[in-house]
This record gives structure tokens, C-alpha cells and sequence, in this order.
């Protein structure tokens, strides 16, 4: 159902259905309504949204009170530049697009957004729409903290706690790509996904405590599940390096606040905070359309349900990523 919530709506400027956060709506909050259409300035584009993916930055923005401008989430988007602000020069009208506009204002639950042309990328034509909204923030973090924050390097053995989820499955797979030997933890219902994307080893949580086990790591990825930091610390080679991706968050403060007893003498914990640029994301769009990664898709919703896909992810257990296709 369409629900007109804004009074003061431009008469002169056309209309677009999006997802706004409003705070005396609904339990969750997102309501689907005709908004005014973006009008792109000087240094934007405007973007014909066609998917979008969930991010857990999303849900936690919104439970944190971080609202965007626009009062529209939505940072992972795949869509067709429409119209061009003066002073831009990269792109052309009829483009096809992805990017991350985590850090530009969010804007994607909606039919178009405006963006710069930095956050942007040429989506290459193999891949599809719904692929190429799957791919940057989780995509780019996974590459961030494995090669830059981790220094990986061929015949290293990486631990990926929390394998089955949107940057596990990225994680997973460009591990592979890099040489390494990788051992993913996950629960039952994900051990076959897990294994399918390359992973060596997989551990289910529910049936085997990993940080017992005697086998020694020289990188783990902590992506998610909440485990002791000390426990991590056992499990690490000398010179290992722990990385805390994200996680409950009561395992984002252990990490912040004990972090150090990981760090003392040679083993290194360090954090990882996504930065997305074009050189990084054309870096995983082209091991995309070589074949060299995929993206798993759990689940698609249209604009309207994006509510339920918040509520989803937000769960914890999404299988990969969830999709809305903005019709
Ligand atoms: N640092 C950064 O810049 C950055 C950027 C992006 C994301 N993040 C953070 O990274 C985390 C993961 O993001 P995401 O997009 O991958 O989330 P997600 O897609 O929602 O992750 C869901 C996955 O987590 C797994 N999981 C849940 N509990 C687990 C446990 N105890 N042990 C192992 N796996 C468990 C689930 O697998 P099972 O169903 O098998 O349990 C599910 O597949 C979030 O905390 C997010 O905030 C950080």
C-alpha cells in the first residue's frame, strides 16, 4: 500500500516511490511513499535505482538513530544514469551503474537516487543487476580485511568465523582466490553453501567449539558470533593476525576494549572499517565477471516489502545477500 505521509510535497517536481525512515510510523519504522524525485547538482548523478542490496550497516544505522538526510537507507546500488549535474564527466546518460553510498547519504531504497561520480563504477554488462547491488560494501570489506588488513599471502591458513553471510561468503571466496587455506565456521543449515564457495574446512558452531581445537591460524576474520578474544588469541600462529569485522555487538566492544591482549608480543589484532573506491570495487567487479567470485543471493523482495528484507537480515542468519528489485 502506498501511504502519502509527506504533506509538504513539491507540486512542480515529479514523484518517486522510496522507503523513508519516519519515526511515528509503523513498529519498524520504513514507510513506502511517493516522495519528490532527486534533482542531481553540479557534481552528481542522477541513478534509475533497478536493485539494491541490505547491508548490516542499514538496520544498525537505523536502531543507532544514525538517520541519513534524505531519511532513506539503502547504500548498495545497481541502476541506469538517467540525467548528469554540469561539472560531471565520467559517465554518460544510459550507463549501467553500482556502487556504495554508504558514505554520500545512503538513498537507495527508492525508484532514483543522486550520487557522485566517485561512489560509481560501469557495471560491466555480464553482470546482472541484482549482482552487481550484491557486491560493493560486503565485497569491499572482505577484500580490505583480507588483503590490506591482513597481509595475505599464498599457502596461509585463514579462519573466517561467520562464513555464510553477506562478507563470509565474499571473504570465503577471495581467500581462495588469494592462495590460502581456508576453514569457515558457520552453522548446520550452511556447511554445504560454505564448502560450495571453496572453503577447505568448515566448522559447524553448533556441533564443534573451533577455538579448542589445536589447529593454528595466520589470519582469522571475526565477521560474526560472539567469541572470547582470548580464545581467538590461542588459535593464532606467531605473527597471526586477528581481524574484527564486525559481529554481536558485544563482540565489537570485547574487541575494542581487550584488543590489546591480542596485540601483545607478536600476534596483531586490527580492525577493519570499509572504505569504498572505484579502484577496489572495479577490482571485484572484474573477478566477477571473469568467474573468479559470485555473489549468493538468499533472498528478493520488491520496494514495498523492504521493511520485512530490514527484518530479515537483521535476524542474523541471511544466507548471502538480500535483494529488493526496485520495479
Ligand atoms: N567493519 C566494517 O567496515 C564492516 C562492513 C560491513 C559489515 N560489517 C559487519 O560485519 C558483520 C557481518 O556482516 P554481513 O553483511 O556478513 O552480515 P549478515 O549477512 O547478516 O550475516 C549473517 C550470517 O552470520 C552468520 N552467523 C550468525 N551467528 C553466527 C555465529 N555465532 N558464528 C558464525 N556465524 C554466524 C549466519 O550464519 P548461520 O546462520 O550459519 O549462523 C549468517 O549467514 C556485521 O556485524 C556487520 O556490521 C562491518
Amino acid at each position: 500500500m502506498t501511504v502519502d505521509i509527506f504533506t509538504k510535497l513539491n507540486k512542480n517536481i515529479e514523484k518517486m516511490k522510496a522507503v523513508v525512515y519516519h519515526k511515528k510510523g509503523s513498529p519498524d519504522k520504513l514507510i513506502y511513499c511517493d516522495i519528490d524525485k532527486p534533482v542531481p547538482s553540479d557534481n552528481e548523478v542522477l541513478i534509475k535505482v533497478v536493485a539494491v542490496s541490505i547491508n548490516a550497516a542499514d538496520y544498525r544505522s537505523m536502531k543507532l538513530g544514525l538517520i541519513p538526510k534524505r531519511r532513506i537507507f539503502g547504500a548498495d546500488i545497481a541502476g541506469i544514469i538517467e540525467s548528469m549535474g554540469k561539472n560531471t564527466t565520467q559517465f554518460n546518460v544510459g550507463d549501467e551503474v553500482l556502487g556504495d553510498l554508504a558514505k554520500f547519504g545512503f538513498g537507495g531504497f527508492a525508484q532514483y537516487v543522486t550520487a557522485p561520480e566517485k561512489a560509481l563504477i560501469i557495471k560491466p554488462t555480464k553482470i546482472s543487476f541484482e549482482e552487481g547491488a550484491a557486491l560493493p560494501m560486503a565485497a569491499l570489506t572482505a577484500l580490505q580485511a583480507v588483503r590490506d588488513k591482513g597481509n595475505i599471502s599464498k599457502g596461509q591458513k585463514v579462519l573466517i568465523v561467520g562464513s555464510a553471510g553477506g562478507v563470509g561468503t565474499f571473504a570465503v571466496q577471495l581467500a581462495k582466490f588469494f592462495g590460502t587455506e581456508v576453514t569457515g565456521v558457520c552453522g548446520s543449515n550452511n556447511t554445504l553453501q560454505t564448502s560450495s564457495l571453496g572453503a577447505d574446512f568448515v566448522i559447524d558452531y553448533s556441533k564443534e567449539d573451533f577455538t579448542k581445537g589445536n589447529r593454528l591460524y595466520n589470519l582469522i576474520l571475526a565477521i560474526n558470533g560472539n567469541y572470547p578474544i582470548l580464545a581467538y588469541k590461542k588459535i593464532l600462529t606467531q605473527n597471526g593476525i586477528y581481524i574484527m569485522v564486525g559481529g554481536s555487538i558485544s563482540q565489537i566492544f570485547k574487541s575494542l576494549l581487550f584488543g590489546w591482549l591480542l596485540s601483545f608480543g607478536s600476534k596483531k589484532m586490527r580492525t577493519v572499517s570499509t572504505k569504498a573506491n572505484q579502484k577496489d570495487l572495479e577490482f571485484l567487479a572484474k573477478l566477477l565477471e571473469d568467474g573468479k567470485i559470485k555473489t549468493v543471493i538468499d533472498r528478493r523482495y520488491t520496494l514495498d516489502k523492504t521493511a520485512d528484507a530490514m527484518r530479515y537480515l537483521s535476524e542474523g542468519h541471511a544466507r548471502g545477500k538480500v535483494i529488493i528489485n526496485i520495479e
